[in-house]
């Protein structure tokens, strides 16, 4: 993308073009302790927490990047399909897999995850990694998609940027109205992902009523990145284990830098049915008219 003009932000295009810009430098920093390595073992050590000894899931990684999440998972033993909008993560993912050896195939798409070609109730479990909902230029509806092509009980694990962290950086130069409106919506829109797509900050309760609206339950957050990352791989497992013991844990979630989602689905029906008196039928026309 050469200029602003080129583009509109948060189309398909502008999310596709900022991304290939950034595909090199991403991958690298997602081969360093220090940069997002250590992120993105959290996130894998959550969601292999959260599967447990299941097998044979039906995973889609949306936004899967160069694809590091969805290729574990499929060595995991899992059925993968991996979603992104830019051409040149696609590369890198198609290497990678290329690159293992994983018993079921892997499927590598170009597409939007906020309008994804894939039947309804089709899959056990979505993961979408390094803030990808909340930079996907629609969270909303990425989030209903998930849903909706989650089976009952199928499970959405997802990072968001955290609205607290970024209030903590800012508060100097923020005016104290502007900062209530935040917190009382639990999100706030930045402009920012190099012009081409926005940011959408959620503090945990925001995220919660975010799945609510997609009909799904919030189960737990995991706080990412509560310390500073690790300079070596050796001190990734310590780093991660961390975090994965802080569940739900409010001074943790207050200062991490992302927020990790679980969030189940459920039916509609199976909360709020309609109202029927045992027994009795409703004779007449009802009062008032
Ligand atoms: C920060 S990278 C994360 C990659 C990977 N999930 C990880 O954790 O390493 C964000 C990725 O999301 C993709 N992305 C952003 N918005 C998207 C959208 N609306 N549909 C599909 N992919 C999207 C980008 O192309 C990019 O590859």
């Amino acid at each position: 993308m050469d200029s602003e003009k080129d583009f509109i932000p948060n189309s398909p295009e502008a999310i596709a073009g900022a991304w290939d810009h950034l595909c090199h430098s991403y991958s690298d920093d997602l081969a360093r302790a220090s940069k997002r390595k250590g992120l993105a073992a959290i996130e894998l050590a959550a969601i292999r927490l959260e599967l447990g000894n299941r097998k044979g899931l039906r995973i889609l990684d949306a936004g899967c990047g160069p694809g590091w999440h969805g290729i574990e998972l499929a060595l995991d033993g899992h059925q993968l399909v991996m979603s992104d909008l830019s051409p040149e993560m696609l590369e890198k993912t198609r290497a990678a897999a290329a690159a293992v050896n994983v018993q079921k195939p892997v499927v590598i798409r170009q597409e939007d995850i906020r309008n994804l070609p894939l039947e309804t109730a089709s899959l056990d479990a979505v993961v979408s990694c390094g803030t990808v909902v909340s930079d996907c230029g629609d969270a909303d509806a990425a989030l209903s998609e998930f849903s909706r092509l989650l089976k009952v009980n199928g499970l959405a694990m997802f990072s968001v940027r955290n609205l607290w962290d970024s209030l903590d950086s800012q508060t100097s130069n923020t005016d104290f109205d502007e900062m209530k409106h935040w917190i009382e919506s639990g999100r706030r829109l930045i402009r920012q992902g190099h012009q081409a797509f926005d940011w959408l900050l959620f503090t945990a309760q925001g995220l919660r009523a975010a799945c609510l609206d997609a009909t799904m339950e919030l189960q737990r957050v995991y706080p990412v990145g509560v310390v500073t990352p690790p300079e070596d791989d050796k001190d990734i497992p310590p780093y991660v284990q961390l975090h994965i013991d802080m569940p739900d844990h409010g001074p943790a979630l207050a200062r991490a830098h992302e927020l990790f989602a679980v969030a189940r689905k459920f039916r509609i029906e199976d909360i709020c049915r309609p109202f029927q008196p045992k027994n009795q039928q409703i004779r007449g026309k009802p009062p008032g008219r």
